[in-house]
Order: structure tokens, then C-alpha cells, then sequence
């Protein structure tokens, strides 16, 4: 018996699936993932097609704990073997050289290759499934390119029910990170040191404590992610995110117009539309932060206000991803307030 939520049936089924050149979607700690063979080009294609993403952007490969490093990686320096002991599995992406029998399609091109081991019982259990274990799953967030990332088995068929390109949505339950891994570059030690691609859950602190060395923030050099482009996570409703001093006065200016408020927040506030209130601390608040903007999003409201989290390191994850899905819409707010005058 396969120890995770699914029947070993269930698990048998979709590694199949994935051995034939299928995409199954697939619950992590952090988000869930569309995953392809990451061995067969097609299939990794396949992935591209589905999300609607650019075919030069690179994919994680997801690794059942245990696997051979060097099956994926051409060098493996020893703080790689450290951040892996100390958090696989778990919410933390290396960026390594890729070995030479990577597919071109996984690594967007480039000469690297993006590995983490997930921490989830159901992604566990497909990858010790998947080709005997030692096999990789590509697989980036299981949603169309640039939407918010789902957090949720129903998140992933809402996205993909158009399409019938996704043999088999597995349901894990709710992701307990709620967002994506930290990726962290190894790839450019010797000139550039540690990189952060991503923040997440990791924090730069936890890899220096393992490592002895800092994570510097990336550079126009490093290796490209999808995830770091200015407008990404982001909800079909236009989305602006104020301190809480300026929002309760947005508030009740937006008040005096016909405007619909979505609003998002820790602290108390005047009544709006719709509101959901997010617990305070930065863990809380990521795991309830996409299924917060997909269900806000869904009401039909002209804005989301999104009332800003603390500033502290703990925040950063959630900071960067609430910055992103604002990005499109600067001046909204100004927009909604001049739209209401006579
Ligand atoms: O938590 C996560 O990382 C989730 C779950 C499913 O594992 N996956 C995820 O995948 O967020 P995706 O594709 O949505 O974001 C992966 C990020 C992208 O920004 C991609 O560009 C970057 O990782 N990435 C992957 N391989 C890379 C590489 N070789 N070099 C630089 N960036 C890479
Ligand atoms: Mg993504």
C-alpha cells in the first residue's frame, strides 16, 4: 500500500500515464504541478503547449528523494549535497549544470537544470512509481502562464477544463506552503557566489545557516525564470496593494462611488463588497494567499485591494508575489476614482 491519500492503483495509473507521454497534474507542499516525463521531449512540449508558455523558459524537475544527482547534473558542488540533506524534501529548487542527456525542451535552452525533491506524500508516491524511481517529472505550477498558481486539485481543472490536454488531475488536498519553491542558483558559484532566483518559504537566512554563505539577490546575468517576470500570479480583476493607513482612506473614498471592492487584509476595516481576512503571520498568509485572490477574483469586482503585509525577511515570499500579480495595474485606483466623478 502506497502511503499517501490515493489508492496505489490511483498512483500505478498515472506514472503509466506519464511513462506514455501524458501530463498529469500532481499536488507538492507548495503548489500544484503540471508534470511530463522530463526525459521525453515531446512530452515536455506538451507542457509548453498546455500552459501557453514561452518554449524558453525552463522547467523544475521534480526527483524522487534519494535519486541520482548526477543522472541530471553535470557538476555537483558540495553545497548542493548540503542544501539537499538539510531541506529534500522540501520547498527548495538548486540550479545546477545540466548533464548532457537533459533534453533541451526541460532547460528552455539553457546549459542548466532546475531539481527539487517535493515534500508531499502523493508526489512522493508517483515519483517512487515513475520509471522505478529514478525518473524526473518536469513540471512548472499547473496553471495557464502568468495566472495565479493552484493551490488546490479544483484550482487545476478550472484551469485546464477548456482544454483536453491533461490526462489525470491527482488530489492531494490543500498545499501546505501555498506558494512556489525558493530557487536558489548553484550554477555560477565560482564568479558569482549563491544566488536567489525566488524567494519562498527558505529563507536566505535558513541556506546561510547551512552553507555559511549568503544568497545574493539575481543579477541581469543569472539564469532566467519565468517566475521573476515583473507581471506573474496575477488575477483577471486588476489588483493594487496599499498600507493600511492609505487603503482605509481609499476606502472610504471608493465608498462614495458605485466602484465593487475585493479586499484582502490582516487588519480590521470599513465593510466592502467582498473581503477575506488572512491570518497574520507569513506562513498563514501563503498558504492562504492564491485561493484568496482566485476566490476574490471570482466575485466580480472591479479592483482587489490588497492591504500590504509586513516588510520583514519572513514576508518576502509573500511580498514578491502580491507585487507581481499588482503589476499590471498601476494606477487603478486613481483610475476607479476619476471614472466616479461627475
Ligand atoms: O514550488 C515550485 O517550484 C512549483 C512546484 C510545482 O514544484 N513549481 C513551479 O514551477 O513553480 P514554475 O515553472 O511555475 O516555476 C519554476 C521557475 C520558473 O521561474 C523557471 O524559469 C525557473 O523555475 N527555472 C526552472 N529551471 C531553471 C533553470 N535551469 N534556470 C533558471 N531558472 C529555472
Ligand atoms: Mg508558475
Amino acid at each position: 500500500m502506497v502511503n499517501c491519500l490515493l489508492s496505489e492503483d490511483t498512483i500505478a495509473q498515472a506514472a503509466a500515464a506519464l511513462a506514455a507521454g501524458q501530463l498529469v497534474a500532481f499536488p507538492t507542499e507548495t503548489v500544484y504541478g503540471l508534470g511530463a516525463d522530463a526525459e521525453n521531449p515531446a512530452a515536455v512540449a506538451a507542457i509548453y503547449a498546455a500552459k501557453g508558455r514561452p518554449q524558453d523558459h525552463p522547467v523544475i524537475v521534480h526527483l524522487a528523494p534519494g535519486a541520482m544527482l548526477s543522472h541530471w547534473a553535470a557538476e555537483i558542488p558540495e553545497q548542493a549535497h548540503m542544501l539537499a540533506a538539510a531541506f529534500w524534501p522540501g520547498p527548495l529548487t538548486l540550479i545546477l549544470k545540466r548533464a548532457a542527456n537533459i533534453p533541451d525542451a526541460v532547460s528552455g535552452g539553457q546549459d542548466t537544470v532546475g531539481l527539487r525533491c517535493p515534500a508531499h506524500p502523493v508526489a512522493i508516491a508517483l515519483l517512487n512509481a515513475f520509471k522505478g524511481g529514478q525518473g524526473g517529472i518536469a513540471a512548472p505550477s499547473a496553471n495557464k502562464f502568468g495566472h495565479v498558481s493552484p493551490t488546490l486539485a479544483q484550482h487545476v481543472r478550472e484551469e485546464f477544463a477548456a482544454d483536453n490536454t491533461v490526462a489525470m488531475v491527482l488530489d492531494g488536498g490543500p498545499s501546505r506552503v501555498g506558494i512556489e519553491s525558493t530557487i536558489v542558483d548553484l550554477s555560477r558559484l565560482a564568479t558569482h557566489g549563491p544566488v536567489l532566483l525566488r524567494p519562498g518559504q527558505i529563507s536566505a537566512d535558513a541556506i546561510e545557516a547551512v552553507i555559511g554563505q549568503r544568497p545574493q539577490a539575481a543579477d541581469a546575468a543569472a539564469p532566467r525564470a519565468s517566475g521573476t517576470l515583473e507581471s506573474h500570479y496575477a488575477p483577471h480583476t486588476p489588483v493594487a496593494m496599499q498600507d493600511g493607513a492609505t487603503l482605509a482612506a481609499t476606502l472610504a473614498q471608493l465608498s462614495q462611488t458605485a466602484h465593487k471592492v475585493a479586499l484582502i487584509h490582516i487588519a480590521e476595516f470599513a465593510e466592502v463588497f467582498a473581503s477575506l481576512r488572512m491570518p497574520a503571520d507569513p506562513d498563514g498568509f501563503a498558504y492562504a494567499l492564491y485561493a484568496a485572490l482566485r476566490e476574490m477574483d471570482g466575485r466580480g469586482a472591479d479592483v482587489i485591494l490588497v492591504e500590504a503585509p509586513p516588510q520583514g525577511a519572513d514576508w518576502l515570499g509573500v511580498n514578491d508575489r502580491l507585487r507581481r500579480a499588482a503589476h499590471g495595474s498601476h494606477g487603478i485606483v486613481h483610475g476607479l476614482l476619476n471614472s466616479a466623478l461627475p
